[in-house]
């Protein structure tokens, strides 16, 4: 095992080892949803954002262990993010992360009830973290991830693509619908690992920048791989943007220029990271996000 892989072992075991404290629940009223929830947010999924949210607080000069409820938080919101985007009144995809969608596992309602939650259950983890974190930083960045996951981010990019499918949209605005639907979150990640590292704002910056080049560019890739992806490695169903009449970088340029792009993407992702001084796990990430299969 390569430096790189054993780094991501040890951060995703630290991250599902705190998910499952804070997801487990027995025996209670509710428990299809707690079900639901830990379905979801237990099949998997490469968690991205929480490890960046962790290696941007490291390379800022923080304690992981404290940054760690944030990084279960925004796995939380990408998950029911996830959860929403397949349900039938949007991308109506019945597999996620290798198993059948939270709807199709629980039924619409509880899938529903089960992204509401996670999205709540987010914002508890973040305010009620004991961590040393000063109560300050904590708030920044909680309002940075609620900014970023909300209608000027994430929700507004689920927005602006479900209002275009079938439409003939300019790159202007997909472009646009990228940066919000899937960069945000990502930046969200970066920029909050850096406030709670208590990063200065020029190196908040520097990470936001980074994370904004990786989130376009991993939308790029997600394209890509929605046209040409194998769908056992990716876990989700192909052609999905087809069967929704999506418009996206690939059906504006076609494969190969949507590569060349998400690899000079990338390129200006690494270039952002001349901010920190240990960047040798990032510039790893960013290629293995470029070169990705799943
Ligand atoms: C999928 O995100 C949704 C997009 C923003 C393209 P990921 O590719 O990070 O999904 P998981 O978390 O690995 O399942
Ligand atoms: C979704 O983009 C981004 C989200 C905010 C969930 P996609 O709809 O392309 O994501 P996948 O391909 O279903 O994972
Ligand atoms: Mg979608
Ligand atoms: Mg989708
Ligand atoms: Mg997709």
């Amino acid at each position: 095992m390569t430096d790189f892989d054993s780094k991501i072992k040890s951060y995703c075991e630290l991250i599902d080892a705190e998910l499952e404290k804070i997801l487990s629940r027995s025996n209670c009223l509710q428990q299809v949803v707690f079900d639901a929830m830990r379905y979801s947010v237990g099949a998997g999924g490469k968690r991205i954002r929480p490890i960046l949210l962790l290696e941007f607080c490291r390379v800022c000069g923080g304690n992981i262990k404290d940054a760690l409820p944030f990084a279960c938080a925004i796995e939380m919101i990408h998950t029911y993010s996830l959860i929403h985007d397949d349900l039938p009144c949007m991308d109506n995809d019945d597999m996620r992360r290798g198993k059948p969608s939270c709807h199709k596992a629980f039924g619409e309602a509880n899938a529903l009830l089960a992204g509401d939650a996670l999205l709540n259950l987010a914002f508890e983890t973040m305010l009620c973290s004991s961590s040393n974190v000063d109560a300050d930083l904590k708030l920044k960045a909680a309002q940075t991830i609620a900014n970023y996951s909300g209608v000027d981010g994430m929700i507004g990019g689920q927005v602006i693509d479900l209002q275009n499918e079938g439409k003939d949209i300019s790159e202007e605005i997909l472009l646009r619908l990228y940066r919000d639907k899937t960069a945000a979150l990502l930046r969200a990640s970066a920029s909050a690992g850096a406030i709670l590292a208590g990063a200065d704002e020029a190196k908040i910056a520097a990470a936001d920048a980074y994370a904004e080049k990786i989130g376009i560019a991993f939308q790029i890739i997600d394209d890509i791989l929605d046209c040409v992806g194998d769908q056992s490695l990716l876990g989700k169903p192909i052609g999905s943007d087809e069967k929704n009449n999506k418009k996206t970088y690939v059906s504006f340029h076609g494969v190969e220029k949507a590569k060349k792009d998400a690899i000079k993407l990338t390129q200006e992702a690494i270039c952002a990271l001349e901010a920190f001084e240990d960047k040798t796990f990032l510039t790893q990430l960013s290629d293995f996000l470029c070169t990705r299969k799943m």
